[in-house]
C-alpha cells in the first residue's frame, strides 16, 4: 500500500541537465504510483529567467522521451511545478523562494516539509545551504538537503564542504546521495546475506580468496571533458560508487535493518582500509587513459572537448584494497573501472577458495552479484544462473525483490521521503574513503604517466591484468 507524501521540493539546478534526466521523470513515476499525489509542489530555480509555463513545458518534453502515457497526465503532473529565476549569491532571491515555498504549501497542503535539492555544482553546494540557513527558509516540517556528488575532490576540500553544510543542517537532515546505492542489486545485498546463512557465513577471509569488482562502461567521456578533467574516474567512481558497494558486501552484520547500525558497519569497514605508501601505491593500482579504437574512428580522450592535449587525467584503474581486520585481513578487493571498455558491466565476483566446501558448495566458486542485470539474470555461480542450478547455496528473496525495476533516483527520493538514511553517504564514510583515495592521487600527481595506454574498447592497460596474475589470480570478468 502506497502513502502519499507531502513536501515542496526546491531543486536548484532545476533547469539543468540532472533535473530533467533523472529527478523529474523519477518524481512522474512516484507522482503516477501514487507516492506523490496532491500534497507536493516542486519550484526549479536557476538564473534563466524562465515562466512557470515554459519551465512546466521542459518538464513535460523531457518525459515525452522516456514514457508512453497520455500527455494529460503529464500536464496535470506539471501543475506541481514553478519556476523562481535564482542567483546563488543574493540574498533576496532566498526570500523570494521561501514566500513561495509558503504560499504553495498553503496551496497544495504540503506539511510544511522541505526537500532541498542541490542538483547544481558543487562549488555553490555550501552557499545555498548557508543562505537557506540564514534566509530562514526552513519550515516546520523535516527540512531534508539532499546532496550530489561530488563532495569534494579531496580530504580537504570535503572537509571545508562539510563545514560549510553542517553550520546550516544537522547532519541527520543531509542526504549525500550516491546513486549505486539506489541501484536494486545494490539494495538487495543485506536481505541476501541475511537470508542465506551458508553465503554470509562464508564471507570472510577463512573461505574468501578475492573479491573483484568492476564498474566497465563502453562509451567514453561524452560532453563531460571538463568535469572529468578534474575528476579522473578515481574521483567519479572509485571514491564513491566502488567503495559503497564494498561496504554492501564486506561490512559487518547486515541483517540488522536500522540505519545507525548500518551505517556505524560500513564506517567500521572504511576505518579499516589500509592505506597505501607512495611505493604501494606504484604497486597495487594502475592507471590508464584510452587511445582512439583500432580502427582509429573514436576519438581518444586527449582529443575530447574540453580535455587537454596533454592530460594526465586517467580514465581507467585497477587496484588492489586491503583491510586491516579480522573478518578481511588478507583478502585482496580487485576493483576496476574504466571509459571505453568492450561492454558496459557492474559487477561483483566473489572468489571462494577450495574450503568452501564446509559450507556445502564445490571450491573455487564463484558468486557474481550483477549490479545490472544481464538478459534477466542477477545472480550467477561460477557463470551459471542461480536459478537454474540445483543447490541451496543461495537464494534471492523475492517477496521484497519483486519491486524490481525501479529507477535508483526513484528508490532515494522514496527514501528522502520517508526519512530513511540508510541509503546515503554519512560524512564519517567520506572521510576515511577520502583519505584512502588522497594517498593515490597524491602519488600520482607527483609522476607523470605515459598516456594514452589503452586503446577504445579493450579491457585496459595489460598492467591491469598483470596486478592480479602476480598474487597468482585473474580477473573473472575479461
Ligand atoms: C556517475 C559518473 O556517477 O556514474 C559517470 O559520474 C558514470 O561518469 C556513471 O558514467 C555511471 O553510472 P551508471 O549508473 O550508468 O553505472
Amino acid at each position: 500500500m502506497v502513502k502519499e507524501r507531502s513536501a515542496i521540493f526546491i531543486i536548484f539546478g532545476g533547469s539543468g541537465d540532472l533535473a530533467h534526466r533523472k529527478l523529474y521523470p523519477s518524481l512522474f513515476r512516484l507522482y503516477k504510483s501514487g507516492y506523490l499525489k496532491d500534497h507536493f509542489a516542486v519550484i526549479g530555480t536557476a538564473r534563466r529567467p524562465w515562466s512557470d509555463d515554459y519551465f512546466r513545458e521542459t518538464v513535460v518534453t523531457s518525459l515525452k522521451e522516456s514514457f508512453k502515457d497520455d500527455e494529460k497526465i503529464m500536464e496535470d503532473f506539471a501543475q506541481h511545478f514553478f519556476y523562481q529565476s535564482h542567483d546563488v549569491n543574493d540574498s533576496e532571491h532566498y526570500i523570494a523562494l521561501k514566500n513561495l515555498a509558503a504560499k504553495l504549501d498553503d496551496q497544495f497542503d504540503a506539511g510544511h516539509n522541505r526537500v532541498y535539492y542541490m542538483a547544481i555544482a558543487p562549488r555553490f553546494f555550501g552557499t545555498v545551504a548557508e543562505h537557506i540557513n540564514s534566509e530562514g527558509l526552513k519550515a516546520d516540517g523535516y527540512n531534508r538537503l539532499v546532496i550530489e556528488k561530488p563532495f569534494g575532490r579531496d580530504l580537504d576540500s570535503a572537509c571545508e564542504l562539510n563545514g560549510n553544510i553542517s553550520k546550516a543542517f544537522p547532519e541527520d537532515d543531509i542526504y549525500r546521495i550516491d546513486h549505486y546505492l539506489g541501484k536494486e542489486m545494490i539494495q538487495a545485498i543485506p536481505r541476501i546475506r541475511a537470508n542465506n546463512s551458508k553465503f554470509e557465513d562464508a564471507l570472510n577471509s577463512k573461505y574468501v580468496s578475492n573479491i573483484q569488482v568492476t564498474l566497465a562502461e563502453s562509451l567514453g567521456v561524452e560532453d563531460r571533458g571538463g568535469y572529468y578533467e578534474t575528476a579522473g574516474v578515481l574521483r567519479d567512481m572509485v571514491q564513491n560508487h566502488i567503495m559503497q558497494i564494498i561496504g554492501a558486501v564486506a561490512s559487518d552484520e547486515p541483517e540488522a535493518t536500522e540505519a545507525k547500525v548500518i551505517h556505524r558497519n560500513r564506517t567500521a569497514l572504511f576505518n579499516s582500509l589500509k592505506v597505501l605508501s607512495p611505493e604501494e601505491v606504484d604497486k597495487d593500482f594502475v592507471r590508464g587513459q584510452y587511445d582512439t579504437d583500432d580502427l582509429g574512428e573514436q576519438k581518444a580522450y586527449r582529443q575530447e572537448d574540453n580535455v587537454a592535449s596533454d592530460s594526465q587525467i586517467e580514465t581507467f584503474t585497477a587496484g588492489k584494497i586491503s583491510f586491516d581486520s579480522d573478518r578481511w585481513s588478507g583478502v585482496p578487493f580487485y576493483v576496476r573501472s574504466g571509459k571505453r571498455m568492450p561492454d558496459k558491466s557492474s559487477r561483483i565476483d566473489i572468489v571462494f577458495n577450495d574450503k568452501v566446501t564446509d559450507f556445502g558448495v564445490r571450491p573455487n566458486t564463484v558468486v557474481t552479484l550483477l549490479i545490472e542485470k544481464v538478459d534477466g539474470q542477477s545472480i550467477l555461480i561460477n557463470g551459471i544462473d542461480y536459478r537454474e542450478l540445483d543447490q541451496d547455496f543461495i537464494e534471492l528473496p523475492t517477496a521484497e525483490s519483486a519491486d524490481n525495476s525501479r529507477e535508483a533516483y526513484e528508490s532515494l527520493i522514496i527514501d528522502i521521503l520517508a526519512g530513511n538514511r540508510i541509503h546515503f553517504t554519512l560524512w564519517d564514510e567520506l572521510r576515511s574513503t577520502w583519505k584512502y583515495i588522497d594517498a593515490i592521487r597524491q602519488r600520482w600527481d607527483s609522476q607523470t604517466a605515459d598516456f594514452p595506454n589503452y586503446i577504445s574498447g579493450s579491457m585496459g592497460p595489460d598492467s591491469s591484468e598483470m596486478l592480479l596474475e602476480r598474487d597468482g589470480n585473474s580477473w573473472i570478468w575479461s
